[in-house]
């Protein structure tokens, strides 16, 4: 189930999407050719952006939404509402599993957004994305 995009929401949506993009410039990708930008809004309104950063050991890599998070919590923030993401080779870039679960020791409310490929916007919580997920704490 998709969430409910308001007139309000979805200018919030594509601000953040915008922000992704402009992360994305930043990639480091010389392994895969595939980049990737994320932007995080937290609680208070700040917002974090980070690119998918890889290295030449294999799980050196780190993906974009990692990045924006380990940005955002290692500057003390822990409420987080909306992560949008952005790949430059392609449309509906969904989180990948690892980020999955990362993101939603944050919160199962987040919401995901990404643009399709005829510009509409598509978001998901982590609750859906992730059903199931560990949770420990
Ligand atoms: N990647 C991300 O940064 N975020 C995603 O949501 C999907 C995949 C990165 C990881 C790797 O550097 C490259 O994209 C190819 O998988």
């Amino acid at each position: 189930m998709q969430v409910s995009i308001t007139a309000e929401t979805e200018v919030l949506y594509r601000q953040l999407l915008e922000k992704a993009r402009q992360a994305l410039s930043n990639s480091y990708c010389p392994v895969s050719g595939f980049s990737v930008g994320a932007a995080i809004l937290t609680e208070d309104g700040a917002v974090y952006t980070g690119c998918n950063i890889e290295n030449a050991i294999i799980g050196g890599s780190i993906c974009a939404e990692r990045t924006a998070f380990v940005k955002a919590v290692s500057e003390g923030e822990r409420k987080f509402k909306i992560v949008a993401i952005v790949a430059a080779k392609a449309k509906d870039c969904w989180p990948c599993g690892y980020c999955r679960q990362y993101m939603r020791e944050f919160g199962a409310d987040i919401v995901v957004v990404v643009e399709s490929a005829d510009g509409t916007l598509r978001t998901h919580t982590l609750e859906e994305l992730l059903p199931h997920a560990l949770v420990t704490g």
